[in-house]
């Protein structure tokens, strides 16, 4: 039986060096840029990638499984990707990073952070003001899979109030009510916080616009920390400019890196993120792989498949 090869596609050797093969089953190459990828993928079984370049797809007549080296997988879901190819994501590790991210920089909102620096630039005693708190406060999640939750249990052990939007609206432990996305506005006309964690799919795409701000209040803030284009830019950038929405934490937008002449640089009620929340590490990543290998090269089903029409 000829050993299936294993393609990691990575600028970051640590991804194919972290692989374990079990008892020699497979062949491991790596390739670091698209030539190098373009040399080997036609030998590939296995694809072990992060926004591999579609138009190298058409090589790729022995592919049967992709595993994405992140969660989401809008990149991955192309018409050049063969139908018949498996494709996996990688859950469960970002989470509590990203948990970390929303509690920290809600904080800064509540903790109001920048208005002490200032005051100690000034050498100013500003005792007058108080800070205000997340206990009490309701945060709306937009997407409640493995990293939804995360960030609902870390909210709740602050004291946060917790509604969910989901697509169907299944109530889930985390959190307090959970809507089905038909029915978006009545939770975040209560949040103070919205956080955006939705598969960027045919579905979402833009689906938080004019109307989605129209329904948060005025004091409330959006934390995008899903894909830029789930948000219409046009939309949030007239709410921001006509504070019609308290700010907005960007992690994520349409186009990365975020273009030097962009408008949100320059708006003092956004804070922007590389796209950093949930980093992707190859020492967190390797082990979702290196399990899925075991179960690919002993027959048994992956864990983790991506449902192609659904998008996730
Ligand atoms: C990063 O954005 C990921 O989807 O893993």
């Amino acid at each position: 039986m000829t050993r299936p090869t294993v393609l990691v596609y990575h600028g970051d050797p640590r991804y194919a060096e972290l692989v374990r093969v079990p008892k020699g089953r497979a062949v491991l190459r790596a390739a670091a840029t698209p030539s190098e990828a373009a040399e080997a993928v036609g030998e590939a079984e296995i694809l072990y990638a992060w926004k591999f370049p579609p138009q190298l797809y058409a090589k790729a007549e022995r592919l049967k499984w992709l595993q994405a080296m992140g969660a989401g997988v809008d990149w991955a879901i192309v018409p050049e990707l063969p139908p018949g190819v498996i494709l996996t994501r990688a859950p469960g590790v970002f989470g509590l990073w990203m948990a970390e991210y929303v509690i920290g920089w809600c904080s800064w909102v509540t903790q109001r952070v920048e208005t002490y620096r200032e005051a100690q630039r000034q050498r100013r005693w500003l005792d007058h003001v108080l800070p205000d708190r997340l206990l009490g406060k309701t945060l709306a999640i937009v997407g409640l899979g493995d990293i939804g939750r995360d960030v609902a249990r870390a909210a709740r052990a602050f004291g946060m109030r917790v509604l969910g939007v989901s697509r169907r609206g299944r109530l889930v432990r985390e959190a307090e009510r959970v809507y089905p996305v038909g029915q978006m506005a009545r939770a975040l006309r209560q949040a103070d916080f919205v956080v955006i964690l939705l598969p960027l799919t045919q579905e979402t795409h833009g689906i938080i616009g004019a109307d989605a701000f129209a329904a948060m209040k005025p004091t409330a803030w959006l934390v995008n920390i899903a894909r830029g284009a789930v948000v219409n830019e046009a939309a949030l950038l007239g709410a921001l400019e006509q504070r019609r929405i308290a700010g907005a934490i960007l992690d994520v937008f349409a186009t990365e890196p975020l273009p030097p002449h962009h408008p949100l640089w320059r708006m003092d009620n956004v804070v922007i993120t590389p796209h950093i929340s949930g980093p992707s590490t190859p020492e967190e990543i390797t082990p979702v792989f290196n399990d899925n290998l075991a179960r690919y090269l002993a027959g048994r089903p992956l864990r983790h498949v991506v449902d192609r029409k659904q998008g996730y």
